[in-house]
């Protein structure tokens, strides 16, 4: 018998995201992203995400199937990322998917968006290491998570305690001039700098602080002394320095993120680390990570470029894992849950009073 052709609906950011996954094998990851819409923002505007996503679902399910050459009665069941994420947003795909699987007859699976960014590697690099370690970066989140079962067992280790990583480089990016999303141009511009020209502070890493917030991570103080320094400058009458204020500031955020990422594998005794999240893209975060891996004997994961951001095809990923594994589907009456905790891989029912 063929394993399940499953349909996973990602829409809890600014990426309407389709895909459909038999198995560990990936058939179609078809995603419209609203990003140029939040562009002269400097930021997601939830509102703006979640219309979009509504006008976006439909051709984004149509144009999932056609590149997989398969009808929707073809589906056998449907996964949708309940949370953590933005509620309208949410709610956006969360009804879509209930109308999927209640119109196609097929189960329904709601699934946590942080396991998905996880689940997606098995598209990639094949079967997970259990237990594994995931650092996951990007615009909306950052998180340190252990892994000791995919679908039954995750734990969330440490977060950011204000902004996320990718939201410390967008916002850095704006003071020195550069286009939104940031992340990428300051990576461009930092390779053309010295990271060692300016000693930002590293978040978090003080003896006090690593007492409290082991494996937490911080970036707006960060980014404040960004951008006192370059105010400074700019007061003084001196021209800023771009690329070496990118790349110092750059190094500030990686360093901090692969020391922690390494030193709870190591503490933990897990020795397979896994990169994910838009910021995964980071030319000197993955070098810096595969170094100190390597240095550490850890050995590092890193999905294709497509399946770190935001995308369907992890959502339906983590569904496929869970029906291998036996679990029970979803009921149709499952919240969109925008605060879901990392360690409910499935959305809490709400129980009829
Ligand atoms: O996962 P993602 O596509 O979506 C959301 O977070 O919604 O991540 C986008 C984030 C943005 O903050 C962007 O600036 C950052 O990832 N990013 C990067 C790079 N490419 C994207 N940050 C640093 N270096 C990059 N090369
Ligand atoms: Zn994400």
């Amino acid at each position: 018998m063929t394993e399940p052709l499953v349909l996973g609906v990602e829409s809890s950011c600014d990426e309407t995201g389709i895909g459909l996954v038999r198995g560990t094998t990936l058939l179609a990851n078809a995603v419209a992203s609203s990003v140029d819409l939040h562009a002269r923002f400097g930021g997601v505007v939830p509102e703006v995400a979640s219309r979009a996503h509504l006008e976006a679902m439909v051709p984004t399910v149509q144009r999932a199937c056609s590149d997989a050459g398969v009808t929707l009665q073809d589906v056998d069941a449907v996964a949708v990322t309940a949370g953590p994420g933005l509620a309208g947003a949410l709610l956006v795909g969360v009804a879509a998917a209930k109308t999927l699987a209640l119109g196609l007859g097929v189960p329904l699976y709601g699934v946590n968006h942080l396991g998905a960014h996880v689940a997606v590697d098995v598209l990639d690099h094949g079967p997970l290491p259990q237990p594994m370690m995931a650092l996951l970066v990007s615009g909306g989140h950052t998180n340190l998570l252990h892994v000791p079962d995919i679908t039954s067992d995750i734990r969330s280790l440490g977060e950011t305690i204000d902004d996320a990583a990718g939201e410390a480089f967008d916002k850095v990016a704006r003071v020195l001039g550069l286009p939104y999303p940031g992340g990428p141009h300051i990576d461009r511009v930092a390779s053309g700098g010295d990271p060692t020209a300016i000693r930002f502070p590293r978040g978090l890493t003080a003896r006090k602080d690593m007492e409290r917030h082991r494996y937490d991570f911080s970036f707006s103080g960060l980014k404040s002394s960004v951008v006192r320094w370059v105010q400074a400058r700019e007061r003084a009458g001196e021209p800023v320095p771009v690329a070496d204020v990118a790349a110092s500031f750059q190094e500030a955020v990686v360093d901090v993120l692969t020391a922690k990422a390494v030193l709870a594998c190591t503490e933990h005794g897990v020795m397979d680390l896994q990169l994910g999240g838009g910021v995964a893209a980071n030319g000197r975060l993955r070098e810096l990570l595969e170094e100190r891996c390597a240095k550490a004997g850890i050995r590092l994961r890193v999905p294709r470029r497509d399946l770190c951001t935001d995308n369907g095809a992890m959502v339906a990923a983590l569904g496929a894992l869970l029906i291998a594994a036996g679990h029970e589907p979803s009921p149709l009456d499952i919240p969109a849950d925008s605060s879901q905790p990392v360690g409910q891989i499935r959305p809490l029912v709400r129980v009829a009073s």
